[in-house]
Order: structure tokens, then C-alpha cells, then sequence
């Protein structure tokens, strides 16, 4: 007799439980019925049609973007496109696009280095003319790539001998590199080829491409940097780019790396941190930009004296940098082209672009967890380092 009150007892409350299941449905689709959700329909459309902007780079960008909208372009061929979509500019071979003299409204009065940016703005490779192409036969745990200039042997000397040493560095592997424009042909500057050349065949850790190598061409050597990562260095794990006149402490950069948890590491990329900025309209300022280049705020970036990132997050900038127009300043472009791959850069409290109280400079423990200070002199990143490295430091 127990059990089939038992069985009762369940069927009565499947049987409930149904009911109830009924009723929430009956309800839910009762109320869609009596309007209290009705989808919303939108009155306007919900994408607005492209208006072509003034500013020069904001106008590329739209065009690039148009042409990587895969519902926007599959209708249209190059020919129907607008005068002003229809020139994509990036590819083509590299002479000047002299069409910007008229299209950028105000270009026959801006300062010089502006006619030149904008002339050349499309272009972005040049022939590589040092290369080091087994440097990353063993892939490397930290590559560190320093932007210099073909003048400056005794920095490139100084980060040798100091932070920059390649090998192995707390048991980890480090091969550096430094970055080089041309200076030869262009701004009377004098011929020291063949000491470059006598110092590329001593250490043979110089990248040199043939383009001049101006405040403006920054971003040009940003994006063969990517590229030549790609081709030269793709699987080292991480990478610190940064300028030859600052003081790193690599062993804290190691130390942080091994800290590093998976996801985290994936998309790392830390330095210091800018945030709201927007061009400078004072022509008086190094970083200004006319509004006829550029309007609107610029994306949250790391100052260019120095950043460290992942070997995997290299790769998709690389392939990012293809659809953001070059912009003069070179730490801001790597910025906008984080924030095209929905990533922004991560400020840590070691970055010290601004330098640190002057009162601490001369102590040896206030460099112990700071990973980069800007600026330093040769013969001051030879002390710093000997500080850091040696076994009698002490610091609590
Ligand atoms: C593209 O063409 C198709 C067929 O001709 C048309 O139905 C569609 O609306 C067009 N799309 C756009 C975005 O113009
Ligand atoms: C270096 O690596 C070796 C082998 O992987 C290990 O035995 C050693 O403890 C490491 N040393 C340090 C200082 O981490
Ligand atoms: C950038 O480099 C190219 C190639 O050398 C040069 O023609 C152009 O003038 C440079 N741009 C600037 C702003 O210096």
C-alpha cells in the first residue's frame, strides 16, 4: 500500500510543477501579447550614413574602415565609390601623394615637418638595410628593442654594458635590438656609415631601415618594427620598446613577467598611462596638431619613452596597423591601434616617464621596483645598474 501513494504523491507533483511551468509561459507570452514588451522598433535608423570629415586623418580612417566593412563595400566597386573614398592611399608604392596639397585645406601654411608627414603619410615600408635575421634562432623571453639614432653610440654603448645585456638574465633569455632610421641623405647630418657599420659587425644588434629618421617618422618605425617582429622575432614572449635615453630595470621586468598569470599575459600591455588627452592646438608645442589633421580626443596610450607587451598581443597589432592611418606621433598611434582591437594599455605604478623625486635619484633602493625612468644619461645608467646588480644591495 505505501508504495503507491508513494507514486502518487510524485505524479501529483510533476503534475504541479507542469502547471506551474504552464502558467509562467502563458503569463510571459500574455504580456508580450498586451504590448508591456513589445519590441522596440527603432523610428530612425539605427546606422548613420557616413558624412565625409574635414580632418585628413579622421577622413582616412573612414575610408579604410569603409573598405573593411564587409556589408558597407560588398556592394560597392572602387568606381562608384566618392572622389575622396575612392583613393585608398596605403597601397600604393611610395612617391609622394602630392593630391593632399589641395585636399588638406590649409597644407601651404603649415610648418614644414606637417607637408612632409602628409606627403608621405601613405607610406610605410622601406627597405631594410642592417638586419639581423637568426638574432631570435633561440626565441627570447624578453626582446628589448630601443628606438635610437644613427648618432648615438655612446647610449646604445651604455645600454650594452648596463640594462641592456644580452644572454641570460635571472635565468631568463634577452636579446636586444636597437632601431635606426637613415640620417646620411636628409637634414645635413654628417656621414658616420661606415662607424655603424664597424659597430653593426662588432655587436650585430642593429635594425636600420632607409627612411629619414625624423620626430614625425616615429610611427613609420613603430610599424616596421611590428613587421620585422613578424618576420624576425615572432615567437619571443615579451617585448619592452622604448627610447635610448631611459633607465630600465630589467631585472624587475623579469620579475614581474614570471608573476604573470595566463589570460593576463595574453594581452599584456603595461607603461604609463595617458588618459583624456587630445591634440595640442599651440604651435608653439612639439606635439601640436592642426585641426585640419586630426579632430577628436585620442585613445587612452603609453608614453613612447618605453612600454612592455606580449609576443601574442605584437602580432595582432601587427595586423591592426595595416587599417589605422600613420599619425605623427608615434606613442598615440600604438594607442589607436589598441583601442581598434578593443584592448587599452594597463598604467603600472614602475613607469616613471617624469622622472622621480630628485631627492631619491641618487638611491640605489628607489630604482630597486621601478621598471623604467626617464631620463638618464650614459654614464648614469653604468652606475644604476651596478647598484642594482650587485650582491650587497641591500634594500628592505
Ligand atoms: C546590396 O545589394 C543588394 C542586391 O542588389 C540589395 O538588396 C542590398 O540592399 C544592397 N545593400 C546595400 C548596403 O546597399
Ligand atoms: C634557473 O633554472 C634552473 C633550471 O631551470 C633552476 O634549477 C634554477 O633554480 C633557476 N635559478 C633561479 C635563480 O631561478
Ligand atoms: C619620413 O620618411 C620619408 C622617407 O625617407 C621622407 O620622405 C619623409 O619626409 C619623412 N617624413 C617626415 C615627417 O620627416
Amino acid at each position: 500500500m505505501a508504495m503507491p501513494r508513494k507514486r502518487m504523491k510524485l505524479a501529483v507533483t510533476v503534475v504541479m510543477v507542469n502547471l506551474f511551468v504552464f502558467i509562467l509561459i502563458f503569463r510571459h507570452s500574455s504580456q508580450k501579447k498586451n504590448g508591456r514588451h513589445k519590441v522596440l522598433i527603432p523610428t530612425s535608423p539605427f546606422w548613420t550614413k557616413m558624412a565625409p570629415v574635414a580632418a585628413y586623418w579622421n577622413r582616412q580612417q573612414q575610408i579604410v574602415d569603409f573598405h573593411n566593412n564587409p556589408v558597407l563595400a560588398f556592394n560597392y566597386s572602387t568606381s562608384d565609390l566618392p572622389e575622396w573614398l575612392a583613393e585608398t592611399g596605403l597601397s600604393n608604392p611610395c612617391e609622394p601623394n602630392v593630391k593632399v596639397t589641395t585636399q588638406v585645406k590649409d597644407y601651404n601654411s603649415l610648418p614644414d615637418r606637417f607637408k612632409d608627414f602628409l606627403l608621405y603619410m601613405h607610406c610605410r615600408s622601406y627597405p631594410i638595410v642592417l638586419d639581423q635575421p637568426d638574432i631570435c634562432k633561440e626565441p627570447p623571453f624578453l626582446l628589448l628593442a630601443i628606438k635610437s639614432q644613427v648618432s648615438h653610440f655612446d647610449r646604445r654603448q651604455a645600454i650594452r654594458q648596463s640594462w641592456g645585456q644580452a644572454g641570460v638574465i635571472a635565468n631568463q633569455t634577452v636579446v636586444t635590438v636597437f632601431l635606426l632610421g637613415s640620417a646620411t641623405t636628409w637634414d645635413y647630418h654628417p656621414d658616420l656609415s661606415e662607424s655603424l657599420h664597424d659597430e653593426s659587425a662588432r655587436h650585430q644588434d642593429l635594425i636600420q631601415w632607409d627612411y629619414r629618421d625624423s620626430f614625425f617618422n616615429l610611427t613609420v618605425k613603430e610599424v616596421l618594427f611590428l613587421d620585422w617582429i613578424q618576420s624576425r622575432c615572432p615567437d619571443a614572449h615579451f617585448i619592452f620598446k622604448g627610447d635610448d635615453d631611459v633607465f630600465v630595470n630589467t631585472y624587475h621586468i623579469l620579475d614581474f613577467l614570471k608573476g604573470l598569470s595566463e589570460p593576463k599575459a595574453r594581452d599584456l600591455f603595461v607603461g604609463d598611462v595617458i588618459t583624456d588627452a587630445g591634440p595640442h592646438r599651440d604651435k608653439k608645442v612639439k606635439y601640436f596638431i592642426p585641426e585640419s589633421l586630426y579632430v577628436g580626443k585620442y585613445p587612452p596610450y603609453a608614453g613612447g619613452g618605453g612600454y612592455l607587451y606580449s609576443g601574442n598581443l605584437a602580432a595582432r597589432l601587427q595586423g591592426v596597423s595595416h587599417r589605422v592611418p600613420l599619425y605623427p606621433i608615434d606613442d598615440v598611434y600604438t594607442g589607436m591601434c589598441l583601442k581598434k582591437l578593443g584592448l587599452g594599455p594597463e598604467k603600472h605604478k614602475g613607469f616613471r616617464t617624469f622622472d622621480i623625486e630628485e631627492k631619491y635619484r641618487t638611491n640605489p633602493c628607489a630604482y630597486k621596483s621601478l621598471i623604467l625612468v626617464h631620463s638618464r644619461t650614459p654614464q648614469q645608467m653604468i652606475k644604476i645598474w651596478s647598484w642594482l646588480s650587485s650582491p650587497d644591495l641591500n634594500c628592505q
